[in-house]
């Protein structure tokens, strides 16, 4: 078996129990071309977890460490949910994992919990993979007595992810780009009528980053505060590295440790797009490297 964990834990009289795999998978299950969902053993994250909140994940020794949000969480089979976009190296290889392999280390819950209405409606927005970040928020607001409405996007009918958690919340509208199912067109179009039917207090919008951009630019112009998750690069997610640093309201802010939430209307997503791109030509050889077709060393002995 691949990435036994080993981890320490005291038991009820004060010694300390060495417990193996500790983060064994338990059910993977593919929900779109490149989406995977993976329940992971993780027994005192999931009874403390909160919405909004986010693990970092390293799968072995050595690996990089990668933020992944609490999508849902077991508290009785211990379990809380990743739900991974492959789009990287590690990504990639999180997603191979199969039932009864292991993570090595899992952080968390880190990261501020979601803020919260206790009453009225809520409009939950989320484009392709952050659909599954705004699932828990949904949860905690359906679990709440607040209304909760979803617009979900996709590029096609089968990138359509969460449609059916969503849907035991409350009304779900779904958008695709190429009008393979539900309706043709972005979130921001379904958003607008919802937004001028009137009556919706609060907007959560987690997805890529023009996507949330938009939703904010729209929820301005309605005068709707407008949540959205953020993701830059994150290394340590305890506030020390600095490699999470936004720009909200003209003020700098760690993501891991004053977010990853904040309000939509005040960040600067322009400077979070460039930070996003700085690392693509390392990632890009990362992945080389992993299909066998590793130039770094050749870059090097050239100049
Ligand atoms: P790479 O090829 O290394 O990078 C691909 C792109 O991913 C990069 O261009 C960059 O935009 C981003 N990225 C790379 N490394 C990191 C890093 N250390 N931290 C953050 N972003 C990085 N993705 C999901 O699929 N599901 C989730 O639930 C999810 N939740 C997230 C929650 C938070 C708070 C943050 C900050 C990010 C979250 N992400 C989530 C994004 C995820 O962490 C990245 O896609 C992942 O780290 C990419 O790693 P890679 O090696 O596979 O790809
Ligand atoms: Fe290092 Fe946030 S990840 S400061
Ligand atoms: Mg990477």
């Amino acid at each position: 078996m691949r990435h036994r964990a080993i981890a320490t834990m005291l038991d009820r009289s004060g010694r300390i129990q060495l417990c193996a795999e500790m983060h064994a998978i338990l059910a993977r299950r593919q929900l779109s071309p490149n989406v995977t969902r993976l329940d992971v053993l993780a027994p005192r994250i999931a009874q403390i977890r909160q919405p909004g909140q986010f693990v970092i994940v390293r799968l072995q020794e050595n690996a990089e460490r990668i933020p992944l949000t609490i999508a849902d969480a077991d508290a009785n089979a211990g379990s809380i949910a990743l739900v991974i976009q492959s789009v990287g190296k590690s990504t990639r290889e999180l997603v191979a994992l199969k039932p009864g392999e292991s993570i090595s280390d899992l952080v968390g819950p880190l990261g501020h919990p979601t803020e919260m209405i206790e009453s009225g409606a809520a409009l939950c927005v989320g484009g392709g993979v952050g659909t599954a970040v705004v699932h828990p928020i949904a949860q905690a607001l359906a679990r709440r007595g607040v209304r909760v409405a979803s617009i979900i996007g996709g590029r096609s009918r089968e990138w359509v992810v969460f449609e059916e958690e969503l849907r035991r919340l409350g009304p779900v509208e779904v958008c695709t780009d190429d009008g393979s199912y539900g309706r043709k067109g972005f979130v921001t179009d379904a958003a607008r009528q919802t937004l001028d039917a009137g009556g919706i207090d609060i907007v959560y919008a987690v997805g890529p980053v023009p996507m949330m951009r938009a939703m904010a630019n729209l929820t301005r112009s309605f005068g709707v505060r407008t949540i959205v998750s953020l993701n830059p690069v994150m290394i340590d997610g305890t506030g020390m590295c600095g490699g999470c640093r936004v720009s909200v309201g003209n003020e700098t802010r760690f993501a891991c440790v004053d977010g990853p939430e904040f309000d939509g209307h005040q960040v600067n997503f322009d400077e979070l797009m460039d930070r996003l791109s700085m690392y693509r030509e390392f990632e890009q050889q990362s992945i080389a490297c992993a299909d066998g077709d590793c130039r770094l060393g050749q870059r090097a002995s050239s100049s």
